[in-house]
């Protein structure tokens, strides 16, 4: 398949549509999945799919959670009560939604950025790396991301390993707050679990 995006405009609506510092966090998210799509031999394409991925994952993270709402309601995106209760992964459903809609980005760029928060149980490479180079860009520091030199490096040789120790951690760090864990998360983390299972 020939992938031909309008990376440019992507990057220009990033700029016009979020604030400085949370552009300059997708700008890094962008060349951190470039670098990682190097490392694992992604096509060509794909690291196209994965960096219009990047422009967008966060497109309407600073909208407010009525807007997020509005957008997911106007396309008859189905929340569960499980993600209207969590403000913080909103953006996950409303950017697919403008990437697909507004965009018409491919299916592949979209799956991408509904799971990059929550984790997903059918994550491709794309969504892989995506969700795992807005964990550890360079802006990332070890304050705001404890684990994040073991995930860093684990991202860098095995893709499957890096998702499922993050994903494990957030599962641990949200219940010894006690908070709820997306059922998305769990489902993810199992999914990941079996994947590395059956390989060793
Ligand atoms: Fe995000
Ligand atoms: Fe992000």
């Amino acid at each position: 398949m020939s992938v031909e995006l309008p990376l440019a405009l992507l990057r220009r609506e990033a700029e016009a549509r979020l604030s400085k510092q949370r552009f300059a966090h997708t700008l890094r998210v962008e060349a951190e999945s470039v670098r990682l799509a190097d490392l694992h031999g992604l096509s060509a394409e794909d690291t196209e799919l994965l960096r219009a991925a990047a422009l967008l994952h966060d497109i309407t993270k600073e909208l407010s959670a009525e807007d997020h709402l509005k957008l997911c309601e106007k396309w008859d995106i189905l929340l569960d009560c499980e993600s209207l209760s969590c403000p913080q992964i909103l953006h996950q459903f409303s950017g697919a939604g403008v990437a697909a809609r507004e965009f018409a980005m491919p299916e592949t760029v979209c799956a991408a950025i509904r799971t990059h928060t929550t984790g997903g149980t059918e994550m491709d490479a794309v969504a892989r790396i995506l969700y795992l180079a807005d964990l550890v860009e360079p802006g990332r520091s070890i304050a705001s991301e404890p684990n994040i030199c073991e995930v860093r490096h684990l991202a860098e040789r095995d893709l499957c390993e890096a998702c499922l120790v993050q994903m494990r951690r957030e599962i641990r760090r949200l219940r010894d707050l006690g908070r709820d864990v997306h059922p998305l998360t769990v489902a993810a983390c199992a999914a990941m679990e079996e994947e590395h299972k059956g390989r060793s």
